[in-house]
């Protein structure tokens, strides 16, 4: 029996999973027939080696683990980030390593889609659905010291560098540096007033 087979229907949090629109994007819950292309984009060495929990090699099988593992416990959700021609082109999520702790932001798009904004777009649409419809009080994000671009990625979405702690890394198989960022409320509601209390310059 394939795991296709197995995994009879979507759980209860599956069902509440909203699709998320921006400009560019869509981001919506990920089902097992995206296993091929999720393992695709993810059986790369540069974006496992940024990421805890990602294996490399990444198998069509691991990508089935992911999926049906993703979005059964209620407040945390991944989506799948899409075009809107609806080519898959990455992953987000928030999950919690433990119950008592903030949510923390997972993150990866396929080496051909960096570099074009996709990532602060689609953090932005997930951060607002966070604290807007979710009501979480804050998240928080990890990056490798050795990676510029996760780092801008958070700090061009709000998030506040916290301090530096260790990642385990599955792909490497050993533990590494990590800046460590949050993200409270306050700050986010913060810079979503922003733009409504400016007065614009007479020129
Ligand atoms: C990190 C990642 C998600 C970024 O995706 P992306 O779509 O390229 O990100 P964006 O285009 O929205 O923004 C990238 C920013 O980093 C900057 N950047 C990229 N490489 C950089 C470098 N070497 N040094 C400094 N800044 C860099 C870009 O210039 C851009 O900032 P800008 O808009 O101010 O110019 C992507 O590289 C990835 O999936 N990496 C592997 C997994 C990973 O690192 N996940 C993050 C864990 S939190």
């Amino acid at each position: 029996m394939s795991l296709l087979e197995e995994i009879p229907s979507e759980t209860f949090c599956e069902a509440c999973i909203p699709v998320l629109e921006t400009k560019r994007l869509a981001m919506r819950a990920p089902t097992l027939v995206d296993a091929k292309s999720v393992a695709a984009l993810a059986n790369d060495r540069r974006i496992a080696e940024n990421s805890a929990r990602i294996p490399f090699p990444f198998q069509v099988s691991d990508a089935e683990s992911f999926i049906a593992g993703a979005n059964k416990a209620a407040g945390e959700f991944a989506f799948l980030i899409t075009l809107h021609d609806e080519t898959v082109i990455g992953v987000i999520g928030l999950t919690r390593a433990e119950p008592s702790q903030d949510l923390e932001l997972c993150l990866w798009l396929g080496v051909d889609y960096w570099g074009k904004g996709y990532a602060t777009e689609a953090l932005h649409a997930v951060i607002d659905y966070a604290f807007a419809d979710l009501e979480h009080k804050a998240l928080q994000a990890g990056s490798r010291v050795t990676n510029p671009a996760s780092r801008r990625v958070l700090e061009k979405c709000g998030f506040q560098w916290t301090g530096v702690g260790l990642y385990r890394i599955k792909a490497i198989n050993s533990s590494a540096p990590i800046d460590r960022f949050r993200l409270d409320r306050g700050i986010w509601a913060a810079i979503k007033g922003w733009g409504k209390n400016s007065v614009s310059q007479a020129v």
